[in-house]
């Protein structure tokens, strides 16, 4: 006897209007099908419903799953045209094993773990059908053509949520005797006759429907959860003032400002970002990734080495939050173009970037010889 509980994700989105189906949609740097994921109770098996174009970006979202939070089973089948069909196609491919079955939304990808628990908790006891609910708190009128007909006492009324779940034999009935599309699996369930009972659900179990809700749920995820599954790094630089060479400095030009030496061009700002992207990700650092011993890197533009490290981030499954950078020396002056160098370095970047500076009161190597500059940045996790 286990619990089986079939994610359908193969919506199109329409109205999220995300340019990719709503599952794959992103939402503080996972996808909404890797959040919904998350919530499921480890101990069921797991079979999640794509869309027939996305069968492969789902396994492999269910592959990462599975190493980080592993279910008994798990599999990706195809959806069909319908949310109904979608279901039915889960049902299809449930284990033998399995004796209660849960159907849950993956756009409601924030519903916590303690709905489904009360849900299979309910059916075991009831032997029926079980649906979460949320009571009705706004006034509800019956409109015809824009004019009210009449208020609907919302005491016996209740919005309802997913997961719901069903005794395994009769929804696998139900849904074999469907010949009309239902609104959802308790309304088909109940065509069959047999009864619903309810529990309570939870708010966070609205359905992302719109780019609105999408919002409202990265809101409701907060910082906490970007701390949870974020990673700092932080990288220096410095380089020696060299009047003979031109100024380039956070990957723009400085006409008329002495240059750095170094390898490559100088550009402290870059160098030190690099390697706070490299350490952040547990990649090394700039001599490791792009030493001497790399021929093809030498005297490279800072900019290929940027890309390059942005790269090897987002293989290792990671996303820049953001970056930070202090700028210290005593010249140039920043000031004047600290805007025009924030918005280039995060365009290159892909993140904010912000750029602070200081002299360093004339003491030390940074007082006059050259320019240093420390970059922390922040790494969002992939799941
Ligand atoms: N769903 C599905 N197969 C379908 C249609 C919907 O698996 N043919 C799933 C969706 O992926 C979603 C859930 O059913 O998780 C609820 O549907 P909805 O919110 O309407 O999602 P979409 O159909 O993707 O969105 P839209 O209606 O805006 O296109
Ligand atoms: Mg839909």
């Amino acid at each position: 006897m286990s619990v089986a509980v079939i994610v359908v994700a193969a919506g199109s989105g329409e109205r999220l209007g995300a340019g990719m189906p709503k599952a794959f949609a992103r939402l503080a740097s996972w996808s909404v099908l890797d959040h919904a994921l998350v919530r499921v109770p480890p101990d069921a098996d797991l079979v999640v419903v794509a869309p027939a174009s996305h069968l492969e970006q789902a396994r492999v979202t269910v592959a990462l799953h599975q190493e980080i939070r592993p279910s008994p089973s798990a599999i990706v089948v195809a959806g069909g045209g319908t949310r109904q069909q979608s279901v039915a196609a889960g049902l299809a491919a449930l284990g033998d094993e399995v004796d209660v079955v849960l159907v849950h939304d993956a756009a409601r990808a924030l519903a916590p773990i303690e709905v489904f628990e009360r849900v299979v908790e309910a059916v075991r006891t009831t032997g029926e059908g079980v649906i979460p609910v949320l009571p009705v708190t706004d006034t509800v009128k019956r409109v015809h053509d824009g004019v009210v007909v009449a208020t609907v006492d919302r005491a016996d009324l209740v919005a309802v949520q997913t997961p719901q779940g069903f005794p395994r034999a009769a929804l696998e009935a139900a849904y074999a005797a469907a010949t009309v599309d239902h609104t959802d699996d308790a309304a088909l369930f109940a065509a069959a006759g047999h009864s619903v009972a309810t529990v309570p659900g939870d708010p966070r179990g609205f359905k992302i429907t719109t780019p609105d809700d999408l919002h409202r749920a990265a809101q409701l995820l907060g910082p906490e959860w970007a701390v949870a599954h974020g990673r700092g790094g932080v990288g220096y630089d410095v380089h020696a003032y060299d009047p003979e060479v031109r100024l380039r400095l956070g990957g723009l030009d400085w006409p008329g400002e002495p240059g750095l030496s170094g390898h490559s061009d100088g550009d402290a700002v870059i160098h030190a970002i690099v390697d706070a992207l490299l350490s952040a990700a547990g990649l090394g650092d700039i001599g490791s990734q792009f030493g001497t011993d790399r021929p093809e890197f030498a005297g490279a533009a800072s900019a290929v080495f940027l890309e390059r490290a942005l790269s090897l981030v987002a293989e290792s499954g990671w996303q820049v939050a953001n970056v930070a950078v202090q700028i210290v020396g005593a010249h140039p002056k920043i000031g004047p173009r600290r805007q025009e160098l924030e918005e280039h370095l995060s365009a290159l970047v892909g993140a904010p970037v912000a750029v602070g500076a200081t002299t360093s009161d004339r003491l030390g190597f940074t007082g006059d010889r050259g320019l240093g500059a420390i970059a922390t940045v922040l790494l969002a996790a992939a799941p």
